[in-house]
């Protein structure tokens, strides 16, 4: 009976310890340590709106929103202004008019350095490697459903690993294959435009047509497969899209996944499906596979990197899996999304729908596209370049501090998440001129990598440093492709029914989509 007796107290006694390691544990990660960061930052003398504990800063962002969204979807069609800065991020136009281009704001317990001022982002990243940046543990742990350890997310070695292996599937011989592989899917979606106009459906949503499109691009270039076969992949991801960024989350509030358990137990659920899809396809990949040198990216990434003949570098397969995950969505999204707002913008402009039909007639003419010919498309560079300035489908990048960095007489003190507001230094006035909000692709004419801009770091399109994206050459190319094929058969205007309501889904996208009237020449 004593004996039990014991057991028992000794039983309660280190329950209640272990209770009092957790609650103490908590209050530190949540109380002290973002109390003690922010004091530092303080310090170091950044500004910015008060935080509350333990929101942050995440009402007042969530009220400036739906404020600017009820707004919004009042307006009508004839409503189109390119001036989105105060539309897509209002917290931070609000917040930039008293504190400044740089300053400090808090997701829950989480302090992020904003930065909308490129002469900031030039000497605080002129020291730091590609392979030291670090991205945000919390948005890490938040999309790994998503993205996983992919080279979006991964850091330090791992990343200079990924990168190599990767980097050789974008050589140019390599995308003189894929262009090949490109044309017959735009050529299937624009017979598809010629069927609805013959049948008296002139009106189409060109944003829905060119995402199906893009999806069938990368999955045969990237994975040799067949859209059937990728479109599963796709449904799943744009429903985890949805999941992860279309919703009332609290991103770095503590506990936040319990907040809104449903959510986080879906993400969780689509990221264990498509895990099971791309391992499928993998494993089908590998048996068939005779030993030839593979060209696309799935044979690059399973191979390795190879150094004399034998496998250097390479991926694990968990690794694999995020990649391709990695891939399929940023392969096909923001390429999508690039060539969807360039529609927009011609269908506002047809005097430079007749300039680029001009220059296609000069440049293809009647022969098949080739990789080569397209660098002779200057305008149509000029024009995308436009087009990803004023709506960039990657509107932020998201870096955190690995080390202090010293910027000038301050520090940025390691830890700390860093915001760069991509939207705002494509739209700032102070370094584009006042005419930064209208649409004129010749501002690329005699400055073709930077539009004129006054700093070299307010044209961010593709990211900066060592970590800029990798897929720029193929997007390029891919855009080129593409806008060719739809221009030389069709003409295209504004539908009445169009709500020019752009608005960040991970990506900057039309919420509305795109509904165009698609006329054939
Ligand atoms: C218009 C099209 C595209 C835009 C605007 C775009 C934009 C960007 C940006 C801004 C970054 C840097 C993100 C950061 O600094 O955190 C990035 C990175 C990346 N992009 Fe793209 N991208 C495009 C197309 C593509 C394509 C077609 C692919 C793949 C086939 C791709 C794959 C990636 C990957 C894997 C990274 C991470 C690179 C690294 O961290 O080393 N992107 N992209």
């Amino acid at each position: 009976m004593g004996f039990f007796k014991l057991s028992q107290a000794f039983f309660s006694t280190a329950m209640l310890a272990f209770l009092l390691y957790v609650f103490l544990r908590l209050l530190f990660s949540c109380w002290i340590l973002p109390i003690r960061a922010y004091r530092k930052i303080k310090k170091n003398g950044f500004g910015g709106p008060t935080p509350s504990f333990p929101m942050g800063n995440i009402r007042e962002m969530k009220n400036t929103s739906s404020k600017i969204n009820i707004n919004y979807s009042s307006l009508g069609s004839s409503v189109i202004s390119h001036d989105i800065h105060s539309t897509v991020f209002p917290y931070f136009a609000r917040w930039q008019k008293s504190h400044g281009k740089v300053f400090i704001y808090w997701l829950g317990t989480e302090p992020f350095l904003y930065i909308a001022e490129p002469e900031f982002l030039r000497k605080m990243s002129s020291g730091v490697l590609g392979k030291s940046w670090g991205k945000s543990n919390v948005f890490k742990h938040d999309r790994k459903p998503m993205f996983g350890s992919g080279l979006v997310m991964v850091e330090g070695d791992d990343w200079v690993r990924h990168r190599h292996v990767i980097t050789p599937a974008f050589s140019p011989p390599n995308l003189k294959a894929m262009a090949r592989l490109m044309v017959e899917p735009a050529a299937k979606m624009l017979e598809r435009w010629a069927t609805l106009i013959n049948s008296g459906k002139p009106e189409i949503d060109v944003e829905r047509e060119i995402t199906t499109m893009a999806g069938e691009i990368i999955a045969r270039t990237g994975f040799g497969l067949s859209y059937q076969n990728g479109s599963k992949v796709y449904e799943k991801l744009r429903a985890m899209q949805i999941t992860l960024f279309n919703s009332n989350r609290y991103v770095g509030v503590p506990f936040s996944k319990w907040i809104c358990p449903k959510k986080t137990l879906e993400a969780k659920k689509l990221g264990r499906e498509i895990d099971q899809l791309l391992l499928s396809i993998i494993d089908n990949r590998r048996k068939s596979w005779d030993g030839s040198p593979q060209i696309d990216l799935l044979g690059f990434l399973m191979e390795g990197n190879r150094v004399d003949g034998r496998v250097g570098k390479s991926l694990t397969a968990r690794e694999i899996v995020d990649e391709c995950k990695t891939f399929f969505f940023a392969g096909h999204e923001t390429t999508a999304l690039a060539l969807t707002w360039t529609l927009l913008l011609l269908a506002m402009h047809p005097d430079w729908q007749s300039q680029l039909r001009e220059e296609i007639r000069q440049v293809i003419g009647d022969e098949e596209i080739d990789y080569t010919s397209l660098a002779g498309l200057k305008k149509m560079g000029w024009v995308m370049n436009e087009v990803l300035r004023l709506y960039s489908p990657a509107p932020n990048a998201q870096r955190q501090a690995r080390e202090d960095i010293k910027v000038d007489n301050l520090v940025i003190p390691n830890g700390t998440n860093m915001w760069i507001d991509v939207v705002a230094m494509h739209h700032d006035p102070a370094i584009w001129g006042d005419d930064v909000n209208e649409f004129r692709p010749e501002r690329f004419k005699d400055d073709h990598l930077y539009g004129g801009c006054k700093h070299k770091m307010g044209f961010l399109p593709f990211g900066f440093g060592g970590r800029m994206c990798i897929g720029r050459n193929l997007t390029m190319m891919e855009y080129k492709v593409v806008l060719t094929l739809m221009l030389t058969r069709f003409s295209f205007s504004l539908s009445s029914s169009y709500r020019h309501s752009p608005s960040i889904l991970l990506s900057l996208r039309p919420r509305y989509g795109l509904p165009l009237i698609v006329q054939p020449l």
